[in-house]
């Protein structure tokens, strides 16, 4: 993998920055910037034409006022999806952005991007495909591009198919500390993505010397994420804008 020097923060905005506007939107992107952040996670899927939007879950229901899948909808039908009234009615104008947009508005802002990918139905390969082909339409000059994937055929593919962006291997709160060593070794990538709950002083000590970053999510309370930066952890995502 080519070396990229990152300049990462201590804080990640998470889905933009999720508390303070409905996760995943322009306004969740705007408020990390708003609050002084200077990177943000973002979660990346496909619509049923192959268009990369954000999207974290698999389905509308949760996040928006439409039913079903995700890849059962078409881009036209998702831009018209309310994806703000349920988080509060002043958003009631939020739309799912597609990633043309999102990165748009990233580099106005001069925001550094962490673009979580999340493939469905196997289609890795196209969503890897259809977010290069994005970034490389678009003239960006927002500082960093970050890669990451809790799916591992993907990361392997980014790491050879996209290996001009640093990568971030994102572990499932499900694998053991041998397996997370074992892949971190396998895998070209930058930095190693933990959630909370897997975080060890030992983990940290070993993922340093591989010489992998050690990020951890999802961390919204100021004191735990101050006591994870002093065990050596390089930077948390927060659905607030803590200050580190
Ligand atoms: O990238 C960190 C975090 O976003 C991974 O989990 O489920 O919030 O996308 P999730
Ligand atoms: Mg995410």
């Amino acid at each position: 993998m080519k070396t990229i020097p990152l300049k990462l923060p201590k804080v990640i905005g998470h889905r933009g920055l999720a508390k303070f506007a409905p996760e995943n939107t322009i306004d969740s992107i705007r408020k990390a910037h708003e609050h002084h952040l200077s990177w943000v996670e973002v979660d990346v899927m496909l619509s049923r034409d192959n268009i990369p939007v954000l999207l974290h879950d698999e389905t509308l229901d949760r996040t928006t006022n439409a039913k079903g899948l995700l890849t059962d909808h078409d881009l036209q039908h998702l831009l018209s999806v309310d994806a703000g009234s349920w988080f509060h009615p002043d958003f009631k104008n939020a739309s799912i952005p597609t990633l043309h947009e999102a990165l748009t508005v990233c580099d106005k802002l001069n925001l550094s991007i962490n673009l979580e990918l999340k493939p469905s139905h196997h289609n890795e390969e196209r969503l890897l495909l259809e977010t290069l082909d994005c970034i490389h339409k678009l003239e960006l000059h927002c500082p960093h591009i970050l890669f990451s994937s809790f799916n591992k055929s993907l990361l392997k593919l980014c790491a050879t198919t996209a290996s001009n962006f640093p990568l971030a291997y994102l572990v499932d709160d499900k694998d053991n500390e041998a397996s997370i060593i074992q892949f971190a070794k396998e895998i070209s990538c930058y930095s190693v993505h933990l959630p909370i709950e897997l975080v060890s002083p030992a983990l940290i000590q070993q993922l340093h010397t591989l010489g992998k970053k050690v990020l951890v999510f999802t961390v919204n309370e100021q004191l735990q994420a101050e006591q994870l930066i002093a065990q050596g952890v390089d930077a948390v995502f927060s659905d607030y804008p803590l200050v580190l």
